[in-house]
């Protein structure tokens, strides 16, 4: 049922969303990240010491993303936003969302189909095709690395991510652990009387104070349920 009293709904949204265009989720069972140990690939320790090997890793998880397609969690998001003025929030570094044709999404952990100088993380390009190589370089001349937030860096964007939230009518989580902080520290900076709800296959592990709602399913049934819920 179409809710008068919400205006402005905030769609926080992690890897589960994407798990069922094929995109793996960062916390398996195995603790590896495509077979990797996150310090191995995601920290600006393992580019200093190697490189190739980041780079290597980031180009195949590009070329996984760029296959993918958005699925219906991700359809269904835009179909919210014909109802109520929506932002997303996502720490998904996968340009699903944007594919979907959702407009007001903003990237916590960058964006893979980026690049940006080594130097000043300021400095972001669009990618010509699928790779960025060893030589390639930004208008100072310093080499391109992707555009995504490693761990030990700073999150540029929570500070945009935490205005959107603080004055947010609802606040709708779908398919994120939230085990990495800052984005973890969102759900505790919304409004006290915001509607707060968690899909998750596994929503009875999020611990979350409050008057929260969890629907336990995956996210191609959990978000159009509750989208055609609240569009009707
Ligand atoms: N639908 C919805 N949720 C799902 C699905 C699905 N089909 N499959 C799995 N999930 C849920 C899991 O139950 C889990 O709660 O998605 C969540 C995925 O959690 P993580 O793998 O920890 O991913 P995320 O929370 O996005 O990780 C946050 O950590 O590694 C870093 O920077 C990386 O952005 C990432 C951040």
């Amino acid at each position: 049922m179409m809710d008068t009293n919400i205006k402005h709904i905030t769609v926080f949204t992690g890897a589960g969303i994407s798990a069922e265009s094929g995109l793996k989720t960062f916390r398996g069972h195995d603790g590896l990240w495509e077979g990797n140990r996150i310090e191995d690939v995601a920290t600006p320790e393992a580019w200093q010491r190697n490189p190739e090997l980041v780079q290597r890793f980031y180009n195949e998880r590009r070329k996984s993303c760029l296959q993918a397609q958005p699925n219906a969690a991700h359809d269904a998001l835009v179909k919210l936003s014909r109802y109520y003025d929506v932002d997303i929030i996502t720490q998904n570094i996968d340009d699903l969302h944007e594919r979907a044709g959702s407009v007001k999404v903003l990237h916590l952990h960058g964006e893979i189909v980026k690049s940006q100088s080594s130097l000043d993380p300021e400095l972001v390009y669009p990618i010509e095709g699928d790779e960025i190589k060893m030589g390639d370089r930004c208008a100072l001349g310093s080499q391109l690395r992707p555009h995504v937030v490693w761990f030990g860096e700073t999150v540029p964007n929570m500070t945009r991510a935490l205005q959107i939230v603080q004055y947010t009518d609802m606040l709708i989580m779908v398919g994120t652990s939230l085990q990495v902080y800052p984005a973890a520290q969102l759900v505790f900076e919304t409004k006290r009387e915001c509607k707060i709800v968690v899909i998750d296959p596994q929503a009875n592990r999020h611990r979350i104070e409050g008057d929260v709602e969890y629907i336990d399913k995956n996210a191609t049934e959990g978000v159009p349920y509750l989208v055609n819920l609240m569009t009707k």
